[in-house]
């Protein structure tokens, strides 16, 4: 069973701190964990350009392919995201609009203007989804919606905790979650949920 984090963050900091949470507690309990950092990578945003509709692939070469193909593979799906002026970050985004548009052709055809969509099984469908959003001060439910609908739409199943599972960071973008000790609670009870229903998709 794996699980991979992936961090929108461009720098070291709170996000990363309660992604690693998560797979540490996941790892504790024989989950294979892996945390994909995106300021890393190159991912450019979507151009709209359509082409994956017949080649039933993202075409720009940049490393969203390498993302993409790790995301197809995995059991959960933790994203995480610092909170910039109330949304998730500009590189998660267009990793998430290539991944969610394109995949969504793989198992598809475009219909004419007539046809009728019948969606069916996609690649990620029954994956286990959990977001994390992370501000000084506010912002973290409407970046955690963006994720969640992003979840919704391609068909995973979405895992909660004890409370929305965000963090608060200190002031001047201090990194400092390990002061944040209830998030840090939340953040263990979303491992035991994702353990939780990993294992019953697997049984
Ligand atoms: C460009 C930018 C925009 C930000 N916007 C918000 C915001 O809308 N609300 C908020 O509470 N904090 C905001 N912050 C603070 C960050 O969300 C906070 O420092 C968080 O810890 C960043 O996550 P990270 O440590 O994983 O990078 C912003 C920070 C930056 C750099």
């Amino acid at each position: 069973m794996k699980v991979i984090g992936i961090c929108g963050s461009p720098r070291v900091g709170n996000t990363e701190y309660y992604i690693n949470i998560v797979l540490g507690e996941l790892k504790k309990k024989g989950f294979e964990v892996e945390l994909i950092n995106l300021r890393d990578k190159n991912i450019a945003q979507c151009e709209g350009c359509y082409k994956c509709i017949e080649n039933k692939k993202c075409v720009v070469a940049d490393d969203f392919q390498v993302v993409f193909k790790k995301m197809l593979k995995t059991d959960g799906l933790i994203v995480g995201s610092p909170v910039y002026n109330g949304s998730i970050t500009p590189r998660l985004k267009a990793l998430l609009d290539r991944s969610g548009f394109s995949s969504r052709w793989m198992k598809n055809e475009l219909k004419t203007s007539e046809g009728k969509y019948d969606w069916g099984q996609m690649p990620f469908s029954r994956k286990v989804f959990a977001p994390i959003t992370v501000a000084r001060k506010t912002g973290q439910t409407f970046a955690f919606a963006q994720l969640a609908l992003w979840a919704a739409v391609n068909d995973f199943i979405m895992t909660g905790s004890n409370y929305w599972t965000v963090g608060t960071a200190g002031t001047s973008g201090s990194v400092n979650a390990n002061e944040d000790i209830e998030g840090i609670s939340i953040m263990n009870h979303l491992a035991e949920n994702i353990d939780f229903i990993v294992n019953k998709l697997k049984a």
